[in-house]
């Protein structure tokens, strides 16, 4: 890895090893996370020009185990509101020496752009952009369904809600096929659903309990109302009784079902109290998951740009 920017076109053993190495970073038999000194003397600079609880906080973390110097521009008070532009700012904050910028954006592309236009010579990693990926979250999903399930071999999971607007559904879907899931199933209403889902060798599902029948895993996902345009969409109310996942439909899963979530998660509008705070309920567990998986993708990436700056010099010389 140099920059990760996305899941699609990413192989199988890659995806393997980030599990592999996150792994490695969890205490045996607990959910603590280990302190080692990979990313001594490296800075990593969070920008995130979109809010953000878990992500931010948790890529902090992660680089803090890593023994990274962290910096976390807080953009509603930066300099962004006097004007500068994107590319200014992060080209003063690569001239502070950071290593690696963590992005969160509104614009899908926007840490691809970054990546090739901007500052190629920082690692960047894609922290979510717009409504195109959220690649560490779906790595982190991988790592919960991986340790609560055993693999991916024989499993059906089920993505639903708000699919047209999720970035975390495109890199799940990714990563779930890429890894070798046999049964994606993804349930929510026509209006919610984008074009093009054939691609992710998914079934789709507009009935909730048809789509969540045996299913051993079940991912709900927020209605993004920040990215809905026009008034083709559900109410809240309408929504929770269409497809929001009660106790009485869960029990239509398998007995061991696990349920998982993305967050911030709207109690009453996808997913009621009982099931979010549940004995199947792993949605916390992912929020722990969330930072060894950042370690490790943060960590690969560093690896990988050290040895093209390497690469780059010796050819110069
Ligand atoms: N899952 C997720 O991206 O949550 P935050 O928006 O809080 O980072």
């Amino acid at each position: 890895l140099r920059h990760f920017l996305s899941l699609d076109g990413l192989s199988r053993e890659l995806l393997t090893e980030i599990l592999d190495t996150a792994d490695s970073f969890l205490e045996v038999g607990t959910r603590a996370v280990k302190k080692v000194p990979l990313l001594r003397g490296k800075t990593v600079c969070n920008v995130f020009f979109e809010n953000s609880t878990r992500t931010r906080t948790t890529f902090e973390m992660a680089a803090q185990r890593l023994s990274a110097d962290v910096i976390t521009l807080n953009v509603s008070t930066s300099s962004t509101s006097k004007g500068e532009t994107l590319f200014d700012t992060l080209r003063n904050l690569e001239a502070m020496a950071a290593d690696m910028f963590v992005i969160r954006h509104a614009d899908s592309g926007a840490a691809h752009f970054i990546a090739e236009h901007v500052c190629p010579d920082v690692a960047v990693i894609n922290g979510g952009d717009g409504r195109h990926a959220h690649p560490t979250q779906g790595m982190l999903d991988m790592l919960t369904i991986r340790r609560h399930k055993g693999g991916f071999e024989n499993l059906s999971v089920a993505i639903v809600g708000d699919i047209l607007h999720s970035r975390v559904a495109r890199s799940d879907m990714l990563a779930l096929r890429t890894l070798g899931c046999p049964d994606i199933r993804v349930i929510g209403p026509k209006t919610l659903l984008p074009t093009g889902l054939e691609q992710y060798g998914v079934r789709v599902f507009h009935d909730l309990a048809e789509g969540l029948r045996d299913v051993d895993v079940v991912i709900m996902l927020r209605l993004q109302r920040e990215r809905m345009q026009g008034g083709l969409l559900p109410s809240q109310g309408e929504f929770y009784r269409l497809y929001g996942l009660s106790t009485a439909r869960l029990a239509l899963a398998r007995p061991d079902a696990i349920v998982m979530h993305p967050g911030p998660i709207n109690r009453g509008v996808e997913i009621e109290s009982a099931v979010a705070d549940g004995a199947q309920s792993v949605i916390l567990n992912q929020v722990t998951y969330g930072i060894a998986v950042r370690m490790a993708v943060l960590s690969m990436a560093m690896s990988g740009q050290t040895a093209q700056r390497q690469l780059t010099s010796e050819s110069a010389s």
